[in-house]
């Protein structure tokens, strides 16, 4: 997505050759406009799929995952990070270990926001080593949904994240597709929309 590109030229700052910032328009400020147009995007390539759900994972996902609901017309479900595990029969969890932030936590889905035979996709920010979306299609899944495609804002291609999903046989949709990051230097391969 031409502008998703230019505008992580523009703005972001890679910190490493893995990690980039993009605090300004994404991660910390969040630029409604952008995220409307992310959405438009997303929601164009999904809509002919009927999608029932949207899913995201807290925090930085909730607002492009925000407007991709919002123009399919379906609700939007948040998965929650907790620290400890919950017990209880009306949720479902599994640990997430944050390989970039060296974290772990407990996402956890409440099983009344999925219905079996709901169709999913899931909307994420950053896809690096792919814990984040392999944990949320496991919740959905153990709720009995399917999930139809994960959208990506941004992959990154050099991680181990969407070869893996795709070998557990997701379809990953990615608006932006770094191929090389390190001090100044940000290139991309060719981007799924
Ligand atoms: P993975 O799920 O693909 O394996 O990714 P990983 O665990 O490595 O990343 C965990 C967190 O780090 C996620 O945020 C993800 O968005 C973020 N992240 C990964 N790579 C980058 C990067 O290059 N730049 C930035 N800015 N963030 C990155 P999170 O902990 O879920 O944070 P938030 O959504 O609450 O903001």
């Amino acid at each position: 997505m031409r502008l998703l590109e230019d505008t992580i030229l523009k703005e972001g700052t890679p910190l490493s050759d893995s990690v980039l910032k993009v605090d300004t328009f994404i991660n910390h400020q969040v630029d409604p406009s952008i995220m409307k147009e992310i959405g438009k995007a997303f929601a164009d390539y999904y809509r002919e799929k009927h999608i029932d759900k949207v899913v995201t994972i807290e925090t930085s996902g909730i607002a492009p995952a925000l407007f991709t609901a919002e123009e399919l017309a379906v609700p939007l479900v948040i998965l929650k990070k907790q620290t400890s595990k919950i017990l209880g029969d009306d949720v479902v969890q599994t640990n997430i270990t944050s390989f970039t932030k060296g974290t772990s936590y407990e996402l956890t889905l409440s099983r009344k926001f999925i219905s079996p035979g709901d169709n999913v996709v899931i909307i994420d920010d950053f896809l690096a080593n792919g814990e984040a979306a392999s944990g949320a299609s496991k919740l959905i899944e153990a709720c009995g949904g399917h999930v139809e495609g994960i959208g990506i804002l941004i992959e990154k291609s050099f991680q181990k994240g969407r070869n893996r999903l795709v070998e557990a046989g997701y379809k990953v949709t990615s608006l932006a597709r770094i191929s090389h990051l390190a001090k100044g230097v940000i290139e991309y391969c060719e981007a799924d929309l």
